[in-house]
This record gives structure tokens, C-alpha cells and sequence, in this order.
């Protein structure tokens, strides 16, 4: 049977085995994802942060999506290959978000689309449903609408805003998407939602009651710029920092020539390397021809 995941797979694991999911941006970081054994691969808008030096989300467009996604999807994972639909590729008529879904599914090779937002954003959901494409849909803390929320602040904390959000999330549920990813609530509501829907939901700050968990794949590994880490990372690594310190090496040995030695060079065999030699010494001591020649140029002036 193939490994491959899949939407209906990911389907079937509903309050079975949790779902891992992480964000990877490029070839390298998706062979890491995949090699860890994820079961989705997000190819997030927050490459715009993480990897581009955004202050936020908003700057990337789907041409940067499709090109971060295709380097995903080249690693060819058996992890599924999701790709998040940017700011503004799903807001403004359906038409366009078809057309950018399917962008990032054929140019891109996602295998499914992330979008955020709930109720309001139903017939473009249903839309890119309707073209055969899985779609993921994202509650709660959505990046994407900083302005809006007045920045990053933790969803549903208040009764009516929670059930708000447990009828968005029923109603994705009931058009059809595949999982919902669950960020920055409180631990009950995504509890309440998790079990009141029959699709995975996946959290990010989310508690622990979840389907499954996903995180941005430089906050796990310490690989960021050591910029300010939110309460609800774990950071099991500090790849960022063993980074410098290996660089450092590398700098130090070029400074004392302690790098290349032996085992980094390329040689020529031995009777090349006299001839070059030859030719080179030659080349470079005056020969009589030229001596004259010179001489006759100094008379001539
Ligand atoms: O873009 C992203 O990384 C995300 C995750 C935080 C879920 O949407």
C-alpha cells in the first residue's frame, strides 16, 4: 500500500492517531519534514516571516506561494503537500480563488489548500471544492487578519465569540473540507470543536485536545533569527546557533589554513604536473627572441 498521504487518509484518522503536521518552505526543509515522518506538509504564507523577513503575512502573493510550494513539492514527500492560498488570492470573487487554488496545485504541486476564515468564506471554499481540490480550512488566531483583530491576539476567549467560532467551524465541516486547523484558542473551545465536528482538527495553540498539532518547522528547530517566540512553541533545538558555531569553525580553519588540506584537493598526475610546471617557468623567464625584440624597441625610440 502506497504511503502517500492523502485528504481522504488524513480524513480517516479523526480521534485516531494525532495528526503531525509542520510547515516546510523549500526542498531541504520538506526533506527534513518528510524524513521525520510528518503526515502533512504546510507550505505556510508564514514563509513570509520565517524565511523572507516579513513583519507579517500580508507581502506574499501566490507567485511566491507557487514558488515556495513547487520547491516543496519537488522533494516529492509522502507527506501531503498543502499549500496555504495568500492574503487576498481567496477574497475577492470566486473565479479568482479557483484560478489560485488551482495555481498552486498545478504549477505549485499541492496536493490540497489551506484558506482562513469561517461562515463568510463559504462559497469560495465550496467553489474550490467543486474543482476537485481538497481544501483545509483555519479558525481562530488567522494571521491574516491582523489589522482586523487589532494583531496577534488569542481567539473565542469570550463565550459568543467561541460559539461564533464553533458554527464556522461546523459549517466547514458540513461544505466538505478535510481538517481545520485550530490557532491561538483556548483549550476548551478547540475541545468543544473537536469534538463536535467529524473532521480532523489540527492545533497551534490550541491545548491538547486536538486531532492533531502543527507548528512552524524554524520555531521547532531553533532555526529563526532568534526573534520573539510565542507561549505556545516548543523549541527542541537550536540549529541556528550549532550553525554559527560550525561557520565559525569553518572561518577559523580558512583563517589559519587549516582548510582545505588533503582530503578537499584535487591533484594532476605527476608528469602533468612537471610539464605545467615547465611551460609556467618558460613562459615567465625572457627568452633571446624577446630580449632582441625589446632591445630593437628601445633603439627605435
Ligand atoms: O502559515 C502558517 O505557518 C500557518 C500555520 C501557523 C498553521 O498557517
Amino acid at each position: 500500500m502506497s504511503t502517500k498521504m492523502t485528504a481522504p487518509k488524513i480524513l480517516a484518522r479523526k480521534g485516531g492517531a494525532k495528526l503531525k503536521m509542520v510547515t516546510a518552505y523549500d526542498y531541504p526543509t520538506a526533506r527534513i519534514a518528510d524524513r521525520a515522518g510528518a503526515d502533512i506538509i504546510l507550505v505556510g504564507d508564514s514563509v513570509a516571516n520565517v524565511v523572507l523577513g516579513y513583519e507579517d503575512t500580508l507581502a506574499v502573493t501566490v507567485d511566491v506561494m507557487v514558488h515556495h510550494t513547487a520547491a516543496v513539492a519537488r522533494a516529492k514527500p509522502s507527506a501531503m503537500v498543502l499549500g496555504d492560498m495568500p492574503w487576498l488570492s481567496y477574497h475577492t470573487s470566486v473565479e479568482d480563488t479557483v484560478r489560485n487554488a488551482g495555481r498552486l496545485v498545478r504549477e505549485g504541486g499541492a496536493e490540497a489548500i489551506k484558506l482562513e476564515g469561517g461562515r463568510k468564506r463559504l462559497p469560495m471554499i465550496r467553489a474550490v471544492l467543486g474543482a476537485e481540490i481538497p481544501v483545509m480550512g483555519h479558525l481562530g488566531l488567522t494571521p491574516q487578519s491582523v489589522h482586523a483583530m487589532g494583531g496577534y491576539r488569542v481567539q473565542g476567549k469570550r463565550a459568543a465569540a467561541a460559539y461564533e467560532l464553533v458554527s464556522d467551524a461546523k459549517a466547514l465541516a458540513d461544505a466538505g473540507v478535510f481538517g481545520i486547523v485550530l490557532e491561538g484558542v483556548p483549550d476548551v473551545l478547540a475541545e468543544i470543536v473537536t469534538r463536535e465536528i467529524p473532521v480532523p482538527t489540527v492545533g497551534i495553540g490550541a491545548g491538547r485536545h486536538c486531532d492533531g498539532q502543527v507548528l512552524v518547522l524554524h520555531d521547532v528547530l531553533g532555526l529563526g533569527g532568534g526573534e520573539y517566540l510565542p507561549k505556545f512553541v516548543r523549541q527542541y533545538g537550536s540549529i541556528a546557533d550549532d550553525a554559527v558555531a560550525h561557520l565559525e569553525r569553518f572561518f577559523g580553519d580558512v583563517e589559519t589554513g587549516e582548510f582545505p588540506g588533503e582530503a578537499e584537493t584535487y591533484h594532476m598526475p605527476a608528469e602533468s604536473e612537471e610539464i605545467l610546471r615547465d611551460l609556467n617557468q618558460m613562459a615567465s623567464e625572457p627568452t633571446p627572441v624577446a630580449d632582441d625584440l625589446l632591445a630593437d624597441e628601445a633603439m627605435e625610440r
